[in-house]
């Protein structure tokens, strides 16, 4: 700067170089810098232009001396409106900085007996059933009187169901206490909703049911089921085998079909055990169905007159079918599942391979 000659125009210069440099900087390092180049006590352009006119002609000196004065002042008010600019825009110390991208939330997703039983609600739902829900904690007559199950059925057993310490008051005529339990299967539903409606009826129910079973590979004190019961006038075997066979192919493929295997519930006459065809070999014998070609899902019949009688249907007049079916076991089977287990152990390493 030692070559500095003062002249307005010099000074007018200087400060439109200074206009230019302020309104480059854009944060508190550039302002530094800047400030620096002018305000500096040694090498500053300023102090240098000070330096300058204090060695200009005489008669120059005063009016070059103003203007310089004016020119240092006009850069530190400007510096110091700028500083106060930056500052004000500057977000306070902790606030939330909007410009950032958002953390995506971690998606959860149904549990897989969910998805089967809302496929398996899906399917019935289009074949015209209400799917309707009843109570876990049951009584013994909803649970068994009334489904022909007489007081010395071997299902009632203290080995097999979960009583309650509390008993209720009789819905038969005597009034007696009956036991309270945890429903060993959802027929106890079919009681429940026939006390309430009149014929026609198509329902399926899913929901909870409990057993006094130890844990292992197939068994667990609390599994799912879906039961269905259909009543009418002149329904038949047909409509059953019909309603069960339109469920296979939905579930488990076009080609899918269904076997009734000769069986006995006490609240059915005639009773079977369903089967539908193995999707894996498609009938042709694998490992899953022990090489018969079939998949037990459940059990099914007619609905048998003592538990017409028991809800107050005529049953000279109506006839209907009834079946329950394993949640779990068509879980199994679907997903190829080996352990029953795992359906409520909520190990994410499980849950996390059924992303639906
Ligand atoms: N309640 C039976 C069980 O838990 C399943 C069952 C069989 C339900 C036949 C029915 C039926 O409605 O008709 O194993």
């Amino acid at each position: 700067m030692s070559d500095l000659v003062p002249t307005p125009d010099t000074i007018a210069r200087l400060r439109d170089e200074f206009t230019a440099a302020l309104a480059g900087a854009a944060g508190d390092r550039d302002l530094q810098a800047v400030r620096d180049h002018y305000l500096a006590r040694k090498g500053g352009v300023v102090a240098a232009l000070m330096k300058a006119v204090a060695t200009a002609a005489p008669d120059d000196r005063p009016a070059l001396g103003r203007l310089a004065n004016e020119l240092k002042t006009d850069v530190e008010s400007r510096l110091a409106e700028r500083r106060a600019a930056i500052e004000s825009a500057r977000p306070p110390v902790g606030a939330i900085d909007v410009t950032l991208p958002g953390r995506a939330p971690r998606l959860g997703h149904r549990h897989p007996l969910t998805v089967v039983r809302d496929r398996m609600e899906a399917i019935f739902a289009r074949m015209g059933f209400s799917i309707v829900e009843g109570p876990e904690i049951e009584d013994e007559w909803h649970c068994f009187d009334a489904l022909n199950m007489p007081s010395e059925h071997p299902a009632r057993d203290m080995q097999d169901t979960l009583y309650l310490a509390s008993p209720v008051k009789g819905e038969t005529d005597g009034a007696d206490d009956v036991r309270t339990l945890l429903r060993t299967h959802t027929s106890s539903m079919q009681i429940r909703y026939m006390q309430a409606h009149r014929p026609p009826i198509r329902i399926v129910v899913p929901g909870r049911v409990y057993r006094r079973d130890d844990l292992d590979l197939t068994h667990t004190p609390m599994f799912t089921q879906m039961e269905g019961l259909v009543v009418g006038e002149a329904i038949s075997l047909a409509d059953l085998k019909g309603t069960l066979v339109a469920f296979a192919r939905e579930m488990f493929g076009a080609a899918s079909s269904v076997r009734f295997r000769p069986s006995f519930f006490p609240y059915t006459e005639p009773s079977a055990e369903v089967d539908v065809s193995c999707w894996q070999c498609d009938g042709a014998g694998c490992p899953m169905c022990k090489k018969t070609g079939w998949l037990e899902i459940g059990g099914c019949g007619m609905v048998h007159p003592a538990v017409f009688e028991a809800v107050g249907y005529d049953a000279e007049r109506y006839t209907g079918f009834a079946w329950g079916v394993g949640i779990e076991r068509v879980a199994i089977l679907r997903h190829k599942v080996n352990d029953i287990r795992l359906f409520f152990e909520n190990d994410l390493r499980f849950l996390e391979q059924f992303p639906y």
